[in-house]
């Protein structure tokens, strides 16, 4: 080919730009479908998802389900038609997932599960799941009775359980967790066990119920969650009772609220549960985008915070 001035200078203009459109990939899409805004920890676990996309430069389309199944089955299809990326979602309950992850896989668009774990037979339905383990979370707060009760040997202990949400993972979980642990001491005995729905004015409500039904003969509160425990703790105040002192206070998350709970002396102890997952969730996302191979299961580390250490943990707290 004969080199004009005209091709010499075309190609170079071409070469300045060859690595800017080589390089400038189009934003990675993801859509969220989001349990809703039940907890202290779900407005922490939503901040961070939004912060996180932001930060990255990832194009969130973000969806409230308001805790019903059948909006997060409608924002999949939705993420589906719109093409997304890549879908994530944190399942409201564990079952009943099977046929719409299936048309996201006749899509090709991969589904993440954060926080939350379905019960599918395939696991190929999604490709990973980040999020705590729930059981151990069950099983760390039943050591720390076991531990507790040993103040009291020959005392048996009533226990009431605030389940979560019914269905869902963590509320079978941690309950499964729990109760395996104190299996070991028969001295230990759940005497009530009803969901509050892992809110604050469903635990209030709850409490109330079993507070007029058993009363004094209630010695502690297993909580499935902090907001159910916060809630729990205003109705026994109304019927005159110390929390944390006249009923022993157990619960799950670590939020902030928790800890203000311990050093009002109100609770006893709290079992984290990270809702920080945001940051994780952009960098799984443009793996899986980019066809990199990722864990099957990515477990959250945590901690046991019992009242002892609130205030000292307490300015380190994040959510
Ligand atoms: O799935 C995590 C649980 O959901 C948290 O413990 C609870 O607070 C939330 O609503």
């Amino acid at each position: 080919m004969k080199l004009t001035r005209r091709t010499f200078l075309g190609s170079a203009v071409l070469a300045t730009l060859a690595p800017s459109m080589t390089f400038a990939a189009a934003p990675l899409v993801l859509g969220f479908s989001q349990v809703g805004a039940e907890s202290e920890w779900r407005t922490a676990n939503t901040v961070s998802i939004k912060d996180a996309a932001k930060k990255d430069g990832v194009t969130l389309k973000f969806a409230d389900a308001q805790q019903k199944q059948e909006n997060q089955v409608k924002a999949i299809r939705s993420f589906i038609a719109q093409k997304v990326d890549v879908i994530a979602f944190s399942p409201v309950v564990e079952s009943g997932w099977d046929t719409v992850l299936r048309e996201a896989q006749a899509a090709k668009i991969p589904v993440i599960l954060t926080d939350r774990a379905v019960d599918v037979s395939d696991k190929s339905l999604y490709v990973t799941f980040i999020g705590s383990d729930f059981v151990e979370e069950g099983r760390r707060a039943g050591r720390w009775l076991l531990e507790r009760a040993k103040k009291t040997p020959d005392a048996t202990l009533n226990i009431v359980e605030l389940q979560g949400t019914v269905g869902s993972a963590p509320a079978i979980d941690r309950k499964k967790g729990f109760e395996e642990v104190i299996a070991s001491n028969p001295k230990l005995k759940i005497i009530r066990s009803q969901t509050g729905d892992f809110t604050r004015a469903k635990g209030k409500e709850v409490m109330e119920a079993f507070l007029k039904a058993d009363g004094k003969k209630i010695n502690v509160l297993y909580a499935h969650n902090d907001d159910m425990a916060i809630g729990a703790i205003q109705a026994i105040e109304e019927a005159g009772l110390k929390p944390g002192t006249d009923i022993t206070i157990i619960s799950i998350d670590g939020v902030k609220g928790a800890f203000e709970a311990m050093m009002a002396g109100k609770l006893n102890v709290t079992v984290e549960c990270s809702p920080l997952l945001g940051p994780q969730l952009m960098q799984i996302a443009r793996d899986v985008k980019a066809g990199k191979p990722v864990a099957k299961r990515i477990t959250t580390e945590e901690g046991v915070f019992p009242a002892e250490v609130a205030a000292k943990e307490f300015p380190n707290r994040k959510y």
